[in-house]
């Protein structure tokens, strides 16, 4: 009997789950198998019950004899060691040409690795972002593909038809790059996830403690702000949030304050400080999330430590209206921050990055779809090889219009004792982007003064360095230079 299936999907779980759904819906004939087996026949018998495009296998090699050839293979399992050992159990069964593609959040630098190993073996091998949760993967999630540029054509019908689509009727899905770059763009997306996610709660508290709003005056700013240009599954879900009772009580309130994270938001970081890209706002969205977690330590410190004890006296409505601002000025620049880092990871790993395309893979159906995100690819529309989004004429001219606002929030937090790392980073950022003149003058004449290290002078071209005997005891040896 001629194979019938189009496509096979390791890993029952949810997300697993949903996407064999989302491909049968679309036409599409799924192979369906799990490491634990029994899986298998529950799902089957469960959510795929009645669907004639959902095959079960109950072995690899069930599994593979189900596949038309090529045949493509793709992993929902648990980013890490799972991953290579689902790759080695596979090999001995597949032939040069077949594929398997990683769906999981894996780190791309083991994205880069498995696509060379791989292709080493002469098989095909795409890592893929997958994002929007549950709802997402049923309904139409974003998808982000990169690795084996052979391997798109595959796979291009299949991610096009399940994914999301802008309000043009876009997929949000597009070939990203080679090897690891479908997952850094992921990774991107989480990092800026992080940073959207920690500015909502800034001005939560902010509107909680500064301005004593109760959960329905907050559900009801979400919801008008939700309408408008901060249009956002984010706010969206925030908004209802706030509204949730159970048993008569605001859940919110009974949720503990301590943050989890599974490293993604850690590895943008950790990938901008390796590139040298100030992805600041991320920065602090994920060490305010370990800040939140030393729950014990706080309490302890709570004791002892004071600040400030002012409420806020101005006109309520007014500053609601100006934590606005602030967060739309404030996510511009994160991501500003986002598309800078990208931008130079491209170029550190050749990956020829397309922007506007990454905009619209995140227009819909992931976390932090928004019409904002339909801005962005507008501005890339406008100028492909656009330097900075601060410098696009649209997003610079709603920073020019929020300023006084954001001002005024980060003044007003830090006068209140209000912590509001993010919103105070991204306008610091904004004014050293903006500063022609920074003071690492002073910090050159430092370096050079107690360890020799050196100096380029704004009276001579760049590239000549200088060293000065700053206390007449120190010779004229200077230290070699080079930037880490
Ligand atoms: C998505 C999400 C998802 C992520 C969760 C949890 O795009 O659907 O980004 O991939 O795993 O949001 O992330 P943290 O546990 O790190 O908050």
């Amino acid at each position: 009997m001629e194979p019938k299936g189009d496509i096979a999907l390791i890993g029952l779980a949810v997300m697993g789950q949903n996407l064999i759904l989302n491909m049968a819906d679309h036409g599409y004939t799924v192979v369906a198998f799990n490491r634990t087996v029994s899986k298998v026949d529950e799902f089957l018998n469960d959510q795929a019950k009645g669907h004639d495009k959902v095959l079960g296998a109950h072995s690899i090699e069930e599994m593979v004899r189900l596949l038309k050839k090529p045949r493509k293979i793709m992993l929902m399992v648990k980013a890490g060691k799972p991953v290579d050992e689902f790759i080695e159990t596979l090999l001995p069964h597949l032939e040069p040409g077949d594929l398997i593609i990683d769906g999981g959040n894996s780190h791309f630098p083991d994205t880069i690795r498995r696509t060379k190993y791989l292709e080493g073996k002469g098989l095909l091998y795409i890592g893929t972002g997958v994002s929007g949760g549950e709802e997402g993967a049923r309904h139409g999630p974003s998808i982000m593909p990169g690795g084996s540029a052979k391997a798109w054509p595959l796979v291009k019908d299949i991610f096009q038809s399940i994914a999301a689509k802008t309000p043009d009727g876009e997929p949000c899905c597009d070939w990203v790059g080679d090897d690891g770059a479908g997952h850094y763009v992921k990774m991107t997306h989480n990092g800026i996830e992080y940073g959207d996610m920690q500015l909502i709660c800034e001005a939560y508290q902010l509107m909680k403690e500064g301005l004593g709003m109760s959960n329905q005056e907050m559900h009801e700013a979400f919801a008008e702000w939700n309408e408008g240009e901060l249009d956002s599954y984010l706010i969206e879900i925030t908004r209802d949030i706030l509204a949730h009772q159970e048993n008569g009580e605001y859940t919110v309130d009974k949720i503990l304050d301590t943050a989890g994270q599974k490293g993604t938001g850690k590895w943008t970081g950790v990938s901008s400080l390796d590139l040298g890209i100030p992805v600041t706002l991320i920065g602090e969205a994920v060490y305010a999330r370990c800040l939140s977690a030393m729950k014990d330590e706080r309490v302890a410190a709570s004791k002892i430590l004071t600040g400030p004890d002012c409420k806020f006296t101005g006109e309520k409505k007014a500053f609601v209206e100006d934590i606005r601002q602030a967060l739309l000025a404030s996510k511009i620049v994160s991501y500003a921050q986002g598309f800078m880092l990208m931008r130079e990871a491209s170029k550190e790993y050749k990956w020829k990055l397309n922007y506007g395309a990454v905009a619209m893979m995140w227009r819909g159906g992931c976390i932090i779809r928004s019409a904002f995100l339909g801005k962005i690819k507008a501005a890339f529309d406008r100028k492909p090889d656009l330097r900075n989004l601060l410098l696009d004429e649209y997003f610079h001219g709603v920073i020019d219009r929020c300023q006084p606002s954001w001002r005024r929030v980060v003044r007003s937090a830090v006068e209140m004792g209000v912590p509001g790392p993010a919103f105070t980073t991204a306008l610091a950022f904004y004014d050293g982007y903006r500063s022609e003149r920074l003071p690492a003058n002073l910090l050159q004449a430092q370096r050079d003064y107690f360890g020799a290290h050196t100096y380029e002078r704004i009276d001579k071209p760049r590239g000549q360095y200088f060293h000065t005997n700053w206390t007449g005891r120190g010779g004229t040896v200077a230290s070699g230079t080079y930037n880490a």
